[in-house]
This record gives C-alpha cells, structure tokens and sequence, in this order.
C-alpha cells in the first residue's frame, strides 16, 4: 500500500507534500517520512501519522523546492523509524520512496552485502536505492540509467520517487504495477506527483497517468517519459474531473459519516443518465459497444475483495434473476493462485472501489491470458483496474477517503443492478415493461435511502446500549445476505468488536451455539420472499435469550412484541432491498465505533487501496 508524494517547481516543497500525505494517509498510517533538498539533502521521518511527522519536524528546517513524501502500511519490517521512508543509499546521496513490493530483495540485498553495502532497515526499498548506487559506482553508468538498469532487476512492484543530492537537477519516479500520477503545474518546470490525484488536484488539473515500465525523468525544469528500455514515450495529459471541495469533511466529522449521508447523491449520480425508464433503453458504453458478445455470454464471474466482493454477492442474484446467468462470485486473492477453467464466452467482470487493489488485478491478468472478456466496475477514473478492463463502468461515487467502504459499495451494486439489466434486455431474459418497473424502483432509492437516514438517532441510542458487546451477529437470507456479511465487516473493521455475518438459515449449523443473552443479533427481517422464514430464525435466537435488533419494512408492527428492538426503514422491492437495508448497519457500526473511541477513518492495520497481495 503506502503512499507517496513528490513536488520539483518554485514553492517550497515541504507544505505541498505533508498536504498531500495527509490526503494519502487512507492508503497506511503506519510511518510517515519527507525529504527536502535545498543543496543538501534532509530527511525528517517518524514513526505513526504524518501528524506525527509534522510534530517532529517543527523548529527544523524545511527549506527546499524539491522534495517528496511518504506514509507507510508496514509489509517488510516493522512500523518503526528505521523502516519509514525516505530511505538512503550507503553513501547518504541518493534517497527513495516507494510503494509496493521489490519480491527479489533478499537475492539481491545478499549480492549488496557481499559488495560492502550494510542496512538501516529490514525494508525492501532500501535495498534497491542501494542498488542504484552500487550500478552507478561499479558500470559508471549515468544517475538515470542506474536507476533504469536497477528497476529492470527487480521483479516485483513499484511506484518511486528518487532524488539524489548530486543530482539537484533531477527528480525521477516510475511505476510498474503500482499508481503514480503526475501533475503539470502552470509555471514551467512544476511538476506533483502522487499515489493517485487527490494531492494534485488543488495546484492542476493537467495529469499524466504513467502506465507499467514508464520512468519519468525531470531534469532542469523539462520532463521526459521514457519506458524501460530508453524509448522516449509520447504521455497522454489528461484533465482531472476531481474537484477540492469533494475531498474535505465538509462539517462532518469524520469522512465515514460524510460518506454515508453522501449516498443518496452518489447512488443518483451512478445511474444519472445511464438509462431511460420509460423507454427501457440504456446510454451504458459497455452495453452499447459489447452488445453482441455480452448477448452470447454462457457464464460470469464476478471478482473482488473485501466490501467489493459483498457487491459481487449482491449482483449474484441480480444477474441470476434478470439475465439468467450461471454467476460464480470469488475472492480476487484466491482465484488468482487457482487454475480457473475459463472459456472466451465467459465474462469476468471485477469490482473494485480503488482500481489497485493488487490480488484483483492479478486475478484480472489471469482471465485475460486465458481468453476471458475482462469488465471493471470501478470508482477511481484512471486507475489500473479501468486500463487493464475491456469495457465496464465507473461508479462516479466521488471520491472515498474513510478507509472502511460505504457510499462506493451501494454505487458498486446500482452500476450492478444497471449491467444485470442491460444484459437481462441483450439477451431476452426479461420483458421491457419489467425492466422499465425496476428502473423506476431504481430512481426512487435515494429519497429512500434518505429516509433510511433518518433512523440516526435510534441508532445512536441503540449504539450506546450495545457499543460494549463482545460479539455481533448479522442475519440475512437471499439478497440480504450480503448486506449481513458487508454489516458485520464494517463493525469489524471500525469498531473492533468481533462480528458474524452468516445467512439466517445457516445459524443453526454452528453460530447457534454462541447465543445467549449477551449477543446482540442484528435480522434483517425486511419484505421478501423468505420473510416468514427469518422470523422463524428470529424465534430461534430469541429462545436461546440472544438480543435481536431487526430491520424491517415501515408498517411492519407484526415483531415488536418478539424482538428487543425494531428499526423501520423503508419498503422498496427484493431486488433493491440492500441499497436501503445497509444504510442502517454502516450507521450503527459508525457510531459504535466513536463511542468505543476508535479512529473510524483510519482503522488500525488497514489500508483502503491494498496494492500488496
Ligand atoms: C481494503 C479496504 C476495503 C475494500 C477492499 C477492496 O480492504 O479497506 O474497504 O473493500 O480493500 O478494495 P477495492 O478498492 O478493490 O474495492
């Protein structure tokens, strides 16, 4: 993961990087680290945020018009100062920040011990700064080109940022399977870069997204891109659609509460435009362009981790029911390492809110060299999952900065629910008039969700008498299934409190056991098919004295004399039903979290864009 931060222009550099960290921080916040050149080279670096970082370098001079950043998700060594970046060669005159994992680096760091280098830290990065030195000292080869032959030893991924103090003209970064973005700044000779554009966007908008085995060299204020066998590449300059304001609290408190009162706006503005529900036609360019084959597709599979892979879940049973398909939804990080049988009829289609997520590219690359069609679902334009993707669609949830996933998992399940259905009217699954009815459903959402959020206060109340508990269960069947896993991942990841989420049916199998009168057990016991069922899972918990907070559809009084506690949210139809239902839990775990006092945007040992395996 990690993130990282470069500036080389006429302002002083210091502000415009911690700035930018601190934009970057929701990719790790184990360590933070700059380094500043102004003749010499200074590193300031410190152990947690990059507020600590601040802290240890006030009253220090942070003079310097070039310089760069990092903040840490420890992967190699431990989350200690040694091990934050920036490191340094042996000499001290070449430093480095990087993002990403040098796979090879015990082969190679052995080769540096023999040749006299000794190490700081237990990082992989270090090692290969120090393999930039040792190029240039032994094959006398120019700064730039040990820095090419270096990068062409490593296997492995990267994004770096590396300055050297004999070389104050230069900057040099490059990517291979992790981010880098480089903004053009209005004066000559300016230039940001970032993990991705939030640190950029409020100096320009003109940014270059470097692609795999890109290096980008700046030296004496003009900049090149070349790839890693010296050809010089023409960059494509792309202008940012991002603006400042989305990417501040905005009188929130936290950017997760943000997030979740956002959703009636972003689940909006993921199906804005994209259909017409009076004449059941869609304006969706992987629909219109891949037509004929989305027609003749025999199966999907659906790929992502985390939240992401919830949304697979949910969109297993959209496209089971509206386009008849065989479905099959896997965890990224497994499939990858699997020998999948794929066919070209297949369609893979990947979700994910960052676009890095590492195990699901791999697993994207693995469908594509066997021949799958390869669609992304994804929220950050220009990311790798997009580039590597066929076709698919953007989310357009805006960005999402608390780690934990909210408003990008329900624009991930309307971008679904709108594929399931253009792919239902491909291939004749479903008749116009009922696509046209669940289209209307689908524009009346966010005033539900809207409603969804006014249950706030309960919930505040309910997360008081409960923010104790040592367990949770989640319940849901069918499509409500997911909302129980995503649910009891979110309490989880914020709150810290150990949490299930299992389908009503299954509790008996097992979760049964751990019932008793200090387990709260959140059913949700909305309108569907299998209504009557879950409330026969309810009795099941309630004879066992467990606590049950069920969600149900307004109206619904029929549970209140069974259950401790009832939280209406308002009626849509099945299909739709977790867009509503998840409303709910991310307030429940959210403020759960404040009450225990955990750090909800930046929950400990996560990341929010993993770009590790
Ligand atoms: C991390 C984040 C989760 C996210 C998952 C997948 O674990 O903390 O919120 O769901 O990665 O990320 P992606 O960006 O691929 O959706």
């Amino acid at each position: 993961m990690c993130g990282i931060v470069a500036y080389i222009g006429h302002r002083e550099a210091f502000d415009i990087v911690v700035k930018g960290l601190k934009r970057l921080e929701y990719r790790g916040y184990d360590s933070a680290g700059v380094a500043l050149m102004n003749g010499d080279l200074r590193i300031y670096k410190s152990q947690g945020k990059v507020s600590d970082l601040e802290a240890i370098s006030e009253g220090k001079d942070k003079s310097g018009s070039t310089g760069m950043g990092h903040t840490r998700w420890a992967t190699h060594g431990a989350p200690n100062n040694e091990n934050a970046h920036p490191h340094l060669s042996q000499s001290g005159d070449i430093s480095i920040i990087h993002n990403g994992i040098i796979e090879n680096y015990v082969t190679l760091k052995e080769g540096l011990i023999q040749r006299g280098h000794s190490f700081i830290s237990d990082t992989d990065t270090e090692v290969l700064v120090h393999l930039i030195e040792d190029i240039m000292e032994h094959s006398k080869l120019s700064f730039v080109d040990a820095v090419r032959s270096a990068l062409k030893q490593v296997v492995g991924a990267y994004a770096i940022v590396i300055l050297s103090k004999n070389h104050p003209e230069h900057l040099i970064a490059a990517r291979k399977g992790s981010p880098l973005v480089v903004g053009i700044g209005e004066e000559r000779g300016e230039y940001f870069f970032a993990s991705d554009a939030t640190p950029i966007v409020e100096y320009t908008k003109k940014v270059i997204y470097l692609k795999d085995n890109e290096i980008a060299i700046v030296e004496n204020q003009e900049m090149i891109i070349k790839n890693i066998e010296n050809v010089v590449q023409a960059p494509y300059i792309q202008e940012l659609e991002l603006n400042l304001e989305q990417l501040e609290k905005g009188g929130y408190p936290h950017f997760m509460l943000k997030e979740i009162y956002e959703q009636p706006k972003s689940i909006f503005d993921s199906f804005r435009g994209r259909f017409n529900s009076a004449t059941s036609e869609f304006h969706m360019r992987s629909i219109e362009e891949y037509g004929d084959k989305l027609k003749d597709i025999k199966r999907l599979i659906l790929l992502g981790c985390g939240t992401s892979w919830h949304a697979g879940l949910v969109a297993e049973y959209l496209f089971e029911d509206f386009a008849r398909l065989p479905v099959e939804v896997e965890y990224a990080s497994e499939f990858r390492y699997r020998n999948p049988v794929l066919y070209s009829d297949d369609l893979v289609l990947a979700i994910s809110q960052s676009g890095e997520t590492a195990d699901t590219l791999a697993a994207m690359d693995l469908a594509k060299r066997k021949s799958a069609t390869v669609f992304g679902v994804c929220n950050v334009v220009g990311s790798s999952i997009p580039r590597l993707s066929d076709a698919g669609a953007y989310t357009h949830a805006g960005p999402e900065i608390g780690v934990a996933s909210t408003k990008a998992f329900t624009s991930q399940v309307t971008v679904l629910t709108l594929l399931a259905l253009g792919i239902a009217r491909l291939r004749g699954t479903m008749n116009i008039k009922a696509i046209a009815s669940v289209m209307r459903e689908l524009e009346q959402i966010p005033e539900k969700v809207e409603k969804a959020l006014k249950l706030n206060d309960e919930i505040i109340v309910l997360s008081e008498k409960y923010k104790n508990a040592q367990n949770f269960l989640f319940l849901g069947r069918g499509y409500n299934f997911p909302v129980a896993l995503e649910g009891a991942l979110k309490l989880k990841e914020i709150s810290y409190i150990h949490a299930e989420g299992y389908p009503a049916a299954e509790m008996k199998h097992g979760p049964i056991a751990l019932i008793d009168e200090n387990m709260p057990v959140v059913v949700v016991a909305t309108n569907s098919e299998h209504y009557e069922k879950v409330v026969s899972n309810i009795q099941e918990v309630k004879a066992r004295k467990g606590i049950v907070i069920a969600l149900v559809t307004e109206g619904n009084t029929s549970l209140n004399d069974l259950v401790d506690h009832v939280l209406e949210v308002p009626e849509t139809i099945e299909y739709l039903s977790p867009l509503v239902n998840t409303i709910p839990l991310q307030l429940l775990s959210y403020h759960i979290a404040v009450m225990r006092d955990c750090n909800v945007d930046q929950p400990r040992n996560l990341a929010k864009s993993v770009t590790v395996e």
